[in-house]
């Protein structure tokens, strides 16, 4: 239950309060109100600052008062995968009110961050062990990339494209080696991603290979003339052109993906949900920001 009351006509207090027993648990928010955008500043119960003058548009801001929380309710924690992913997932989070201002404190050595008000703990992971930790509910939620998800095939539930992140898997080596692929060759095929190059080459083209683990820096396999092909991920598709390779064959399409561990999916049914359900609508909203 949420209990407003206006300060003055263009501010509105929002005080989020515990349902069964009326007390005070979550962050206190000053609304201003502003032709169709709110601008919202939200303040734990202590008054530390968590979210200041952001604007949200109305329907936005008829999320963010809802991450209720209830004092025996137990830790959400999120697995991010170190980075660009973890930084944009935050942002992302930051829309809807999540925030974890312990994370932004640069020096700080800590492994594990928190958000009391929402009990939420957030920590940071190499991509391959995000989705060890879920699967073993270290963790009830990660992000982390598809080609990850797919290379470490762990019992996850998979719910969400977060939309950013986005690349392709490909096949890539020296244009004259496109001749070789087609005629189906016995050729070595170097890679950090043994399961999909397997899976891509024995399953879906047929093709006898001999697959090479690598552990980074792919591109350098066939210019050394260790392999005659990668299959790696490609973004922007500099590397390749700086090393005069290209494209050959595309294998799949990447993004970060949400994904959540079996057992908190049924037992924190409903939080989970909730956050999902407000990323799917705020990736709608900005995807029709942009076609607009
Ligand atoms: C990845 C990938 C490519 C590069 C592609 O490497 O393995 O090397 O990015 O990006 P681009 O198309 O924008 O040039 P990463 O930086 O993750 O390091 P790694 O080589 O150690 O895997």
């Amino acid at each position: 239950q949420r209990q407003m009351c206006i300060r003055d006509s263009s501010y509105i207090d929002m005080i989020f309060r515990n349902s069964s027993d009326g007390g005070k648990i979550g962050a206190e928010s000053r609304v201003k109100l502003a032709c169709k955008r709110v601008f919202v500043s939200i303040f734990t119960s202590d008054g530390h600052p968590m979210l200041l003058d952001r604007s949200f548009s109305v329907k936005k801001m008829s999320r963010l008062n809802c991450y209720k929380m209830r004092d025996d309710m137990r830790y959400l924690t999120f697995a991010l995968t170190k980075g660009r992913l973890a930084g944009k997932t935050m942002k992302m989070l930051e829309s809807l009110g999540i925030t974890c201002e312990e994370m932004k404190e640069k020096d700080s050595r800590k492994l594990i961050f928190t958000n009391e008000e929402l009990k939420l703990k957030f920590f940071l992971a190499k991509g391959p062990d995000v989705p060890t930790y879920v699967e073993y509910g270290a963790a009830d939620i990660g992000v982390v990339g598809r080609d990850t998800i797919i290379e470490e095939g762990r019992k996850v539930h998979e719910v969400l494209d977060l939309g950013f992140g986005k690349c392709k898997m490909c096949v890539c080596g020296r244009q004259e080696t496109k001749e070789l692929l087609n005629r189906h060759e016995l050729i070595r095929v170097a890679t950090k991603y043994p399961k999909i190059a397997k899976d891509y080459f024995y399953n879906k083209k047929h093709q006898t290979v001999e697959l090479i683990k690598m552990n980074g820096s792919i591109e350098l396999a066939p210019i050394v003339g260790l392999s005659e092909v990668i299959v790696d991920i490609v973004e922007t598709g500099t590397t390749l052109n700086e090393n005069g390779l290209v494209v050959l064959e595309e294998v799949c399409p990447l993004s970060a993906r949400m994904i959540v561990n079996p057992v908190s999916m049924r037992m924190e049914n409903d939080r989970i949900k909730k956050i999902v359900t407000d990323l799917r609508e705020l990736l709608r909203e900005e995807q029709c920001g942009h076609a607009n």
